[in-house]
């Protein structure tokens, strides 16, 4: 089998081998506003804060061939045009080697005798981007090349920049400086910010318009400056702008050089944007190039953030019998749940970064992967996704980051929603404490003087669920729940409108969720034991209508979403069953046996186990747990979106790898371990053996795995950024290892096969550092920590 690459767990990197992989294979700079996506080509873009209104790199989604635009250099040495990072000239290498490390990548190409070494990072807090180059003679005579670097500029918004070229054509703008080529289109009028490629040392030639350096009718791969070995040294005028350096270097053998690429944002006070009349304000990217434009500069920058990672990984390290499990939860998994965090669903090589900002549900299921490592960032966020809410509990499904504005082109009415953010400050208050945020201020559709406690959000948001019930007394599903594309009341037969967006027939509809109310029920429970911590101490009166708000919606769900031998999955428009044995196709969901097993409905009577068995007897497959079976055939307008997706893909029978820890948790209350570590195995990324079938990055959970009735199971798609990050996390940390973080203290209850039962958990929590030893016998069982700040050793024995 054709290996792309392998961990180096030591560095924490991922080491691709050879550059064609089956995909690109990407990773993420940056941490806090300035943000990259980068290949293992150096293929990607930046931002900084808004992947649409503040996009720096020109990116060609969709293009051909794929992953085109970057941060390329070129080297011409004699007859020969080459890239570190093979693309886009694809001049076959003497050797190459991509490293993706936490927060950087590494490109080394070698070619002729010359190597060269390309880091990338985002220093922590600092709104650009480093390029540092080492270029290296590792052969017998003296070279003479010529380096070029090369870059293209986005006209700011992403979305726009793909469409509006009658304007976009005329307004390019660049300045030339010895230090930088700046990029300042439309700064002449409303915008404040501008971006700059400026290098430690200098240059031959430059190029910043885009026809000039490559030529009319070339592509990436053959720019005509570089075949000939010259620059333009031109001035861009509309069309588009772009910036390149060229120098003309010699290296004695075994000589190196080493040259520092900035390439940053900057963002000026509005009475400070000029210098001279049309002359922009440079004094902020001088500053940048000189903190980092050296090579002691980029060194701290680059330790700053090795120790910014190296805390953030400290926090939850586990020491087993299993590399696999080791990796992904000391390195990947946790990774991964803080990039998610950053970007919710906005900007991957999926996902546009035009199209959807911060999801309500998403960005609150994303907490639950982060909250050990930033607490105060998690804090805030609590607070962002609460001031898109709505009195009535609704919320905008979406916001974007720059404003923190809802999105009304989204809207709102996914009735799960709401619950969410139950979900996200309960994980938050367990891992922190912090009972107080229960008390902040906190707007409603971001409207100054509606402010309520969050605690009244939480409220609210219970409520939005117990005032929207249906005839069966169950959660009525509105526009959809957590399956987006499970649209009961939309009937849809426009292929111009989108399912998520158009007319939703929710009046006289009956179309409810047993998703939602097995989410009702697990959280409703939570949200109980949260008010009646003395720490909250509500009035006893609404904690008992909260409780029996909960026990009505078990009632519920036992007597009305109960199929014999599994849980139903909705009522539709007409209050048919969907999810039933009595269905042609789809009669079995994965949300809801998932959702209310975790919630133990049912669980003395035997339905959780019964639940559990199906899920793994109709949806278990070699990859995973397909969300569906069987998969729906066609179109069926009652369903929506889901019928939509070819069967196998998707919503429609897909490995929804979000889903599968629903039921591996499920699993683990139920205390099936071996069920448990099989499902979880399947699903986790360092268990890949087949990385071409596999296609996308193997250090990173899939959105999406095709499932057994696609053409080809097991292929991921929608890599990096998905719930499946935090909820995987969620799994592998409290469930399987079964650290669990309590109001006031740590439960310790895993449920793990004997095998790997016996390892060692290092666990920061508040003040605390446990060093817990863990041995589980298969006896089972659990033990509670109270919480004691220090240091602290634990021998367990369950
Ligand atoms: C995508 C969405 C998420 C949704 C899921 C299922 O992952 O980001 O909000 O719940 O699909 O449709
Ligand atoms: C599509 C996707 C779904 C996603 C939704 C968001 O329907 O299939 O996963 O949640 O778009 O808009």
């Amino acid at each position: 089998m054709t290996q792309f690459g392998h961990f180096d767990d030591a560095s924490r990197e991922y080491v691709i081998t050879r550059p064609d992989t089956p995909w690109p294979w990407i990773n993420y700079l940056g941490t806090r506003d300035f943000f990259s996506l980068i290949s293992n080509t150096a293929g990607g873009y930046c931002f900084c804060r808004d992947a649409k209104f503040r996009r720096i790199l020109r990116y060609r989604y969709n293009g051909v061939p794929m992953d085109a635009g970057g941060r390329y250099f070129y080297i011409k040495d004699g007859d020969t045009v080459w890239n570190p990072g093979w693309k886009p000239c694809k001049t076959p290498l003497d050797a190459y080697e991509c490293r993706h490390g936490m927060g950087y990548t590494r490109i080394i190409g070698e070619k002729g005798g010359l190597r060269a070494e390309v880091l990338f990072f985002v220093p922590p807090d600092a709104r650009c981007e480093i390029h540092r180059v080492k270029l290296t003679n590792t052969g017998k005579n003296r070279k003479s090349f010529q380096l070029y670097s090369f870059v293209e500029w986005c006209l700011w918004n992403a979305s726009t920049d793909m469409e509006n070229f009658q304007r976009n054509l005329s307004t390019g703008e660049v300045e030339i400086e010895p230090d930088a080529l700046y990029h300042k289109t439309e700064y002449r009028e409303r915008r404040d910010h501008y971006a700059f490629y400026g290098v430690n040392r200098p240059y031959d030639g430059f190029d910043t318009d885009r026809e000039t350096f490559m030529g009319m009718y070339n592509g990436f791969e053959a720019p005509q400056q570089v075949l000939a070995g010259t620059s333009g040294n031109t001035v861009a005028h509309g069309w588009s702008p772009i910036a390149s350096h060229r120098f003309d270097l010699e290296l004695e053998p075994g000589a190196s050089e080493e040259l520092i690429f900035v390439l940053g944002y900057v963002k000026n006070p509005q009475e400070a944007k000029f210098t001279a009349p049309g002359v922009i304000n440079k004094a902020q990217a001088r500053k940048l190039l000189q903190v980092y434009g050296s090579p002691a500069g980029a060194d701290m920058a680059f330790a700053t953030l090795k120790s910014y990672w190296d805390d953030i990984l400290s926090r939850f390290t586990v020491a087993s019998v299993v590399p696999e499990l080791d990796r992904t939860v000391n390195i990947w998994n946790q990774y991964q749940c803080m990039i998610t965090f950053f970007f919710s669903r906005s900007a991957s090589y999926f996902e546009s970064g035009i199209g959807r900002g911060m999801g309500f549900r998403d960005s609150n299921q994303d907490l639950a992967g982060i909250v050990h490592l930033i607490p105060e960032r998690a804090r805030q966020r609590i607070l962002d996704i609460a001031a898109t809410q709505f009195p009535d509990g609704g919320c905008y499904h979406q916001y974007q980051p720059l404003t923190k504005r809802g999105n009304n082109d989204i809207g709102g009415g996914f009735n799960d929603d709401p619950l969410w953010l139950i979900f996200g400050t309960v994980a938050y208050i367990k891992e922190t404490g912090d009972f107080g945020i229960l008390h902040e201020p906190v707007p409603f559709d971001n409207k100054p003087g509606t402010e309520e406690s969050l605690l009244e959000h939480l409220k609210i948001s219970f409520a939005h669920v117990t005032d929207n019930l249906g005839p069966h007394g169950l959660p009525l599903i509105g526009r959809a729940d957590w399956n987006d594309c499970l649209n009961l009341n939309c009937f849809s037969d426009n292929p111009d409108e989108s399912f998520q967006t158009t007319e939703n027939k929710t009046e006289g509809s009956k179309a409810e969720s047993l998703m939602i109310a097995g989410l009702f029920v697990a959280e409703g429970k939570d949200f109980a034991e949260l008010l009646s911590h003395p720490a909250v101490a509500a009035d006893p009166k609404y904690v008992a209508k909260v409780r029996s708000a909960v026990s009505a919606m078990e009632a519920a769900v036992k007597a009305h979403g109960w199929d014999g031998e599994w849980f139903l999955r909705a009522y539709g428009y007409y209050g048919d069953k969907i999810g039933s044995n009595e269905n042609e196709e789809g009669k079995i969901f994965i949300e809801s046996q998932g959702w209310c097993t975790m919630a133990r409905i049912g669980a003395e009577e035997g339905l959780c186990d019964k639940a559990l068995d199906a899920a793994v007897k109709h949806l278990e497959c070699e990859h995973g747990l397909v969300l569906n079976a069987p998969a729906y055939t066609r179109y069926i307008k009652d369903y929506g979106e889901i019928s939509s997706y070819p069967q196998g893909y998707k919503e429609n029978a897909g490995i929804f790898c979000h889903n599968n820890p629903w039921v591996i948790i499920g699993e683990a209350m139920a205390g099936r371990a071996d069920d448990v570590w099989r499902h979880y195995c399947k699903i986790t990324p360092a268990f890949t053996k087949d990385q071409a079938l596999r296609k996308v990055e193997p250090y990173v959970f899939c959105q999406m795995v095709a499932g057994r009735d696609a053409a080809r199971p097991g292929e991921g798609k929608n890599s990096w950024l998905t719930g499946t990050a935090a909820w995987t996390w969620k799994c592998v940390s409290e469930f399987i290892l079964g650290i669990k973080p309590q109001y006031d203290g740590l439960l310790i209850e895993p449920c793990i096969p004997v095998a790997y039962g016996t390892y060692k958990v290092r666990r920061r929590f508040r003040e605390a550092e446990y060093e817990l030893n863990i041995h589980c016998t298969g006896r089972g069982g659990k033990q509670f920590i109270p919480y004691k700040p220090g240091r602290q050793t634990i021998e367990i024995e369950l």
